[in-house]
């Protein structure tokens, strides 16, 4: 029998092994107790051992194939035995629509968040940092922080309104789910489906990150064109969990994010009762460090679309909801070529985090646990220290090492919140990056 306390205590990153289950959307199948799942039918009159069958969707039941996302759950009862929510203070935690009357168009960006001084959950540090669209209309994200001091015990959390992208900076998270467990550090991420129940332990007593909320389409894999078959994020480096529940007759406490409000209900079991279960609507890991980087062996380099791991699509092809991408260790080779990231303006809005290291556009100042939001059309790029130095050095092969800065990205502007405006560590002279820069064109040149 597996449960969760008897999982080993092993909580490093690790490639596939008895706790995971590989590949990308994959219908897996998995049992904590032999015999759990029953056979040839989803839904028999007695489930066995005494379970109950639970449909969780996903997507649309229509949904076609090649999008749709269901799992079958058995377990030790239906989720819907379950008093009534009370409404209770969501803090920090915001949602789309974000409330601010007047988003500048100024480039921003914040020191690394500080984690609280008092014990905090997950879902209690939850900071957000801005947002677009509007959950009520399933269009749009939310980007927050967690700032984690206290593990989840007695406390559950799911999510109603979009899937979570964790993105780890420090500190390893043990993410107990419905459908099982992962350990996720730094160096991997980990997505939680809407509607799955979970709740996180912090084996390293505090954890800080990124989070995207998606309330789009659900993130899938970027379409390859002329690359061809294999690339990018790898669907076999995606590990699911295999089944794990928690046997747990107490009083705990669920808490729903539900159409921007927080709600909590008294339970007297864990919600985290599933013995069995099969499907592809499951959590995932993945390890950012398996993702195959492309650039050029010739000039220029690639609009950093080609470095996407995941992609949330909007009804307007090619065009985002969300994208997270990565800028991950990468040799770069480029003759002819100024190669850090160039001067540009976006329709996209551009929302960016470091995990560690130097990101190759920004000399100082953008540092790990630290973001910079870069809006619809704001003019950006490297800091003058970088410009001077890529625009005059000799072009060797070189490889830029031990970094990884990430990006949230999306098609609509991205409101930040007042507070993320009022917070301290929001840095006031942002713009001096740029500042210096000297004009190199000769004066009266006709
Ligand atoms: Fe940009």
């Amino acid at each position: 029998m597996t449960s969760l306390e008897e999982r080993p205590a092993d909580l490093e990153p690790r490639a596939a092994g008895p706790g995971y289950l590989p590949g990308f959307g994959n219908q897996h199948v998995t049992e904590a107790v032999p015999g759990a799942l029953p056979r040839g039918r989803n839904s028999p009159q007695r489930a066995p051992l005494g379970l109950y069958a639970e449909q969780i969707s996903g997507t649309a039941f229509t949904a076609p194939r090649r999008t749709n996302r269901r799992t079958w759950v058995y377990r030790i009862r239906p989720s819907a035995k379950h008093p009534r929510f009370r409404r209770v203070d969501a803090g920090t935690l915001m949602t789309s629509p974000i409330p601010n009357a007047a988003p500048e168009p100024n480039r921003l960006r914040w020191d690394p968040f500080p984690l609280p001084g008092e014990p905090r959950t997950f879902v209690e540090s939850l900071f957000t940092v801005g947002g677009t669209g509007d959950a009520r209309s399933q269009d749009g994200v939310a980007i927050h922080m967690y700032l984690a001091t206290r593990p989840m015990d007695r406390e559950y959390f799911v999510n109603a309104d979009g899937e979570m992208l964790l993105v780890p900076e420090s500190g390893r998270l043990r993410i107990a789910t419905e459908l099982g467990v992962l350990d996720v550090g730094q160096g991997e991420i980990a997505v939680i489906p809407r509607g799955i129940r979970f709740k996180v332990g912090l084996p390293d007593g505090t954890a800080r990150g990124y989070v995207l909320e998606n309330y789009g389409d659900l993130l899938r894999l970027p379409e390859l064109g002329p690359i061809g078959a294999n690339g990018l994020a790898n669907p076999r480096d995606f590990l699911s969990p295999v089944a794990a529940f928690e046997d747990r007759d107490d009083e705990v406490v669920v808490f729903q994010k539900y159409l921007g409000n927080l709600w909590a209900a008294d339970y007297d079991h864990s919600p985290l009762d599933v013995v069995a279960w099969h499907g592809n609507h499951a959590p995932y890991k993945y390890d950012l460090r398996t993702f195959m980087v492309i650039g050029t062996i010739t000039f220029d380099h690639p609009d950093p679309s080609i470095y996407t791991v995941l992609s949330s699509p909007s009804a307007q092809e090619g065009t985002a909801n969300a994208d997270f991408v990565i800028f991950a260790p990468r040799w770069l080779v480029g003759e002819d070529t100024f190669r850090p990231p160039w001067f540009h303006r976006n329709v996209m809005s551009e929302f960016m985090g470091l995990l560690w290291g130097v990101y190759d556009a920004k000399a100082e100042g953008f540092l790990p646990g630290g973001a910079s939001l870069h809006n619809c059309f704001t003019s950006h790029g490297p800091d003058e220290e970088t410009y001077e130095r890529a625009s005059s050095i000799e072009l060797a092969p070189r490889k830029v090492d031990d970094t990884m800065a990430f990006m949230f990205e999306t098609r609509l502007p991205i409101v930040p919140t007042p507070q993320a405006m009022a917070a301290a560590n929001l840095q006031p002279d942002y713009d001096d990056v740029w500042r210096g820069i000297q004009r190199h064109f000769p004066a009266g040149t006709r």
